[in-house]
């Protein structure tokens, strides 16, 4: 079968690459690509968001399935413009993909399924949200309703910090129409976890746990990024935790969004908060997680074709994924400026030497550019590896890192420093 791959990050490498080792697929297209992706499948020039003209694309190239990556084209209703012409497509239809493109349909599917999140007022104007502040008290939350790259979020400390976000995002609008509506939250504590699951709109499979490192830089300072690393499996997941997500959110949102018409095919991420034991939802992704993807497919052993056709036949109910016992580490490297307007066309040498030192290097925003690779983009690649132990998998991850010559390239030294630090406490004890 062919398979198409929709979108340009690390994450639609990993899945190309994952999907090229299927015995069950003859060739790989990824719409647009990059200089990794076009190493395992054949690059089509075609923007995400062009989905009448990627419809054409799958119709004539006869593509079995179609796997899309980012949020973007989903929110738009590509699944449904796929599905309306017979062909298959992973991952939700417009309806579902709400749940990432509006903070207030994600707040009232969690409130009618009863599960567990903070506190909240969704504000159609800056006085409602002034009073939300004033009602909720500090620190608060104040989100855009709609997509805004990540950034659409502010975590606020005094009243005036808050007033001023509102001012931003629905008064002057920095993000245009996402801020035309705002969610203002009660702000949670605890520790952050991704949670990834598969769905096939009635069961509800949860993939290997991991973790993300959003901020730009080391000991979780600096800027909110799009995630600057990220490892597989995460301890802070114990069974307990897993099976408390499950029947707690997971389950409990799929059933309440099929409740209202909603069949949610595809992956459904929670972005948690969990404060001693006790899971809450900050935000629903509908695709999987960049670079969670990288570190996940790295140790995933089934044929993602085969959980793509359980997923899309609705016959997930007793499908477990087979996952490398052996613990996986990604690190980015991002160009320079990021995550602000980043430097482009900065040339990436040793990408070969470092695939010899045991890593795997997935490529963001590159390009092919007189036979070279160049940066093209903010986040350029992520050096993923496996290893026996995290420490392991962490250490091959920066030997592969040592290996790439990126000038003025930004990456986090401590990917994986809060299992190894709980690691080595655990050893000490
Ligand atoms: P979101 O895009 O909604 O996940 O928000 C981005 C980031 O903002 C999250 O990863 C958290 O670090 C933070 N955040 C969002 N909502 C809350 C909340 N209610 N309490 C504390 N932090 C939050
Ligand atoms: N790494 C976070 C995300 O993909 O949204």
């Amino acid at each position: 079968m062919r398979v198409l791959v929709i979108g340009s990050g690390a994450r639609e490498h990993a899945l190309a690459w994952k999907l090229r080792q299927s015995p069950r697929v003859s060739a790989v297209f990824c719409a647009p690509g990059n200089a990794g992706t076009a190493t395992v499948a054949e690059n089509v020039d075609i923007a995400p968001e062009r989905i009448d003209t990627l419809r054409d694309f799958a119709r004539a190239k006869e593509i079995g399935i179609t796997v899309v990556g980012p949020e973007q084209p989903l929110v738009l209703g590509i699944a449904d413009g796929f599905e309306r012409d017979g062909l298959r497509v992973f991952g939700p239809t417009r309806a579902g993909a709400e749940l990432e493109g509006s903070k207030a349909f994600t707040k009232e599917v969690l409130r009618r399924a009863g599960a567990p999140t903070a506190r909240y007022h969704v504000c159609d104007d800056a006085a409602a949200a002034y009073r939300a502040i004033d009602a909720l008290g500090t620190p608060v939350v104040v989100k855009a309703d709609g997509l805004a790259a990540g950034k659409g979020v502010v975590v606020c400390a005094s009243a005036g910090e808050a007033r001023a976000a509102v001012d931003q995002l629905m008064t002057r609008r920095i993000f245009g129409d996402a801020g035309r509506r705002l969610v203002v939250e009660e702000c949670l504590r605890g520790e952050e976890l991704s949670f990834m699951a598969l769905t096939d709109g009635v069961s509800v499979v949860p993939l290997a746990s991991s973790q993300d490192h959003k901020r730009l830089r080391d000991g979780d300072l600096g800027p909110n990024t799009g995630g600057m690393g990220a490892y597989s499996p995460a301890p802070l997941l114990t069974p307990a935790l897993e099976a408390r997500v499950m029947e707690t959110i997971m389950r409990p949102v799929i059933a309440e969004l099929r409740r209202s018409g909603i069949v949610y095919r595809g992956v459904l991420y929670a972005g948690l908060m969990v404060d001693d034991g006790a899971p809450s939802v900050l935000e629903f992704n509908v695709r999987f997680g960049d670079p969670e993807c990288q570190v996940l497919m790295l140790r995933l052993r089934s044929d993602l074709v085969e959980l793509i056709e359980a997923v899309l036949g609705g016959g997930l109910a007793g499908c477990v994924p087979e996952w490398d016992p052996r613990p996986s580490a990604g690190v980015v490297l991002a160009a320079p400026g990021y995550p602000g307007p980043p430097e482009t066309g900065t040339p990436i040498g040793g990408l070969d030497a470092a695939a010899e030192a045991e890593c795997v290097v997935f490529h963001a925003a590159t390009a092919r550019h007189d036979g070279r690779v160049v940066s093209s983009g903010g986040r350029v690649l992520t050096v993923a590896a496996l290893g026996d132990d995290l420490a392991t998998a962490v250490a091959r991850a920066y030997a592969g890192v040592a290996r790439i010559d990126f000038a003025g390239a930004q990456y986090r030294r401590d990917i994986g420093h809060r299992a190894l630090g709980a690691a080595a406490r655990e050893e000490s004890t």
